[in-house]
């Protein structure tokens, strides 16, 4: 197992909260596409822009040198057509990515509830995501209670109740 910890992110992570994007755009392997063509895309953009907004939270893994290694926030969209996984203005969108060479070593399972509690100490009911078919981590938010509401375009969109 590898040895790190986790802090809350700050409003001066956006830089790698960017990279963290870059990562999730470019899961599968080979042929990534470069980071100024991925946040050129207002989506994934989206996912960053204006870091940190009022109703931002977010997770940062740090290596034991305090180097980030890996990032998961969610953030609120009032638009469908703002980000991949919107079921409902209310509901936060998360947002997640681990530098490769840190990769199945449990950070990500790590993140995500330690992003959970944050999203349910903030007051929100649910999480949503959307993940492409063929991605593994379709697994890994299944077994931390993500459930399949939407399917199309090669996604899925998850739900996780935090009730
Ligand atoms: C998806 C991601 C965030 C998961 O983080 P991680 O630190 O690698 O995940 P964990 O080590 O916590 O692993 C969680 C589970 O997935 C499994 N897993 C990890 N890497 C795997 C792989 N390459 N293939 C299959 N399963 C894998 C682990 O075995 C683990 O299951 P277990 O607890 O039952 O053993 C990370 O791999 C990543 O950044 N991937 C590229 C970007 C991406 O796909 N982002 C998500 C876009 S929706």
């Amino acid at each position: 197992m590898a040895e790190f910890s986790i802090r809350p992110a700050s409003s001066s992570d956006g830089t790698f909260l960017a990279d963290m994007v870059v990562e999730a755009a470019n899961w599968r392997t080979g042929n990534p596409r470069p980071r100024p063509t991925v946040l050129a895309d207002p989506v994934y953009r989206g996912y960053i822009a204006g870091w940190q907004r009022p109703a931002d939270a977010g997770i940062v893994a740090l290596d034991a040198d305090e180097r980030p290694i890996g990032a998961a926030w969610y953030r609120l969209f009032a638009e469908p057509d703002r980000a991949y996984g919107f079921v409902a203005s209310g509901v936060p969108e998360l947002i997640i990515g681990v530098r490769p060479l840190w990769r199945a070593q449990g950070i990500g399972r790590a993140l995500i509830r330690g992003l959970t509690d944050a999203a349910r100490s903030a007051g929100f009911a649910r999480l949503t995501l959307s993940v492409e078919h063929g991605n593994f981590a379709h697994l890994l938010y299944r077994s931390e209670g993500f459930i399949v509401v939407a399917s199309g375009d090669g996604r899925d969109t998850m739900v996780r109740s935090l009730a």
